[in-house]
């Protein structure tokens, strides 16, 4: 009998989901007896009353390396521990299914499954593996936040989005004398933030691993602008969060969604920098999902595709509880535990990037 995979893509999407995908197909069917099978929408595709899988083939992944977003669906709602159920009243409770999934990939004859996502997803991974179910974990996230791999695919596509907002915003600000405020995604780590400010030029940054005071912020602007001539471009993470504060946004309301939806960052700042008497004009943008969309770059395809033929040959060498990683110049793999060990931030008083920010008189804030 053939050896069977499941594939699922989790959490929120990111440019290169689908060449990992590709890659893990490619590289499987390269050799005999092997099928491969795409689960629909996360996990829940095989926790629904009807079961959604699809057949991954060779034909079914041709040229799917340069598609952003996931042929196979995402979510960041449900899964095998919080699956969402509808009542007789209309209301949404969640209950628990991962039995049921642990059943049902073996009666699928499934033998591993591959999960590629983030922080989350990798959390469940390390459950599903503590029930007996054989994982192995490919790590995906725009906000580069998954210690253990020295890049996870996705983040330079959403730096590269970032950058080329930041440089249009520039040539507005300039023209208005305006102060911009970019807010990009972060949500515990300020990688996007500091690598679109440092590559865009911005005169402050904002990262969650800095605790801004709104006062130095409006210090920075004054040295930006004299008699009244000048302008002045911010990059702030959705996570940034003021001395003393916490982060802006609030609880989803959808039963099984258990993210924090981060939002109204850069708004925040502009009403603080308005209340201490900063009199330039403030424009705010939201870069959101922008930074998710579209076709990955060079470079996040190269690591998505050689995560996805890693991912493949650790389950064909059975070496299960792994996570793939990057670590320059080599593809290799650590267990599930230890990746989801602890996140991946920035170190302020070590990182080299901020170093050469400060280096450039950007402003933190701080
Ligand atoms: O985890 C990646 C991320 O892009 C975060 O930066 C952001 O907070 C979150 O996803 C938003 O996801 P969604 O809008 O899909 O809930």
């Amino acid at each position: 009998m053939a050896r069977r995979i499941l594939v699922a893509t989790g959490g929120g999407d990111c440019p290169g989901l689908n060449a990992v995908i590709r890659g893990i197909v490619k590289r499987a069917y390269l050799e005999e007896g092997w099928e491969i099978f795409g689960c629909i929408e996360s996990f829940n595709g095989i926790l629904k009353d009807n079961i959604e899988i699809i057949p991954l083939t060779p034909k079914v992944v041709s040229g799917l390396h340069v598609k952003g977003g996931t042929i196979i669906k995402t979510t960041n709602r449900g899964g095998p521990f919080h699956f969402p159920v509808q009542q007789e009243d209309g209301t949404w409770t969640t209950e628990d299914r991962s039995e049921l999934m642990k059943r049902r990939l073996e009666n699928l004859g499934i033998e591993a499954v591959v999960n590629i996502g983030g922080d989350g997803s990798q959390r469940i991974s390390v459950a599903l593996e503590n029930m007996g179910i054989n994982v192995v974990g490919v790590p995906k996230t725009i906000d580069n936040d998954l210690a253990t791999t020295d890049f996870t695919f996705g983040f330079q596509t959403a730096v590269q989005i970032a950058t080329e907002a930041f440089d249009k915003l520039v040539t507005t600000a300039e023209s208005h004398n305006r102060i911009f405020i970019m807010e990009v995604m972060g949500r515990d780590a300020g990688w996007i933030t500091l690598h679109s400010a440092l590559a865009g030029g911005a005169d402050v940054c904002l990262i969650p691993e800095i605790p801004y005071d709104p006062r130095k912020v409006a210090e920075k602007i004054a040295t930006r602008y004299r008699d009244n001539e000048g302008f002045c471009n911010i990059v702030i993470a959705e996570g940034a969060i003021p001395f003393n504060g916490t982060v802006s946004g609030s609880s989803s309301t959808l039963a099984g969604d258990l993210h924090f939806k981060l939002h109204g960052a850069g708004d925040r700042l502009r009403s603080e920098l308005e209340e201490i008497g900063v009199d330039h004009d403030i424009r705010v943008t939201v870069l959101g999902h922008l930074q998710r969309g579209g076709t990955p770059t060079a470079f996040d395809r190269i690591l998505a595709t050689a995560f996805g033929v890693k991912a493949f040959e650790l389950v064909k060498d059975r070496k299960y509880g792994q996570m793939v990683v990057y670590r320059q110049p080599d593809i290799l793999h650590v267990s599930l535990r230890e990746a989801i060990s602890q996140p991946n931030l920035i170190d302020p008083k070590t990182n080299a990037f901020v170093h050469a920010a400060r280096g450039v008189g950007m402003s933190f804030g701080d």
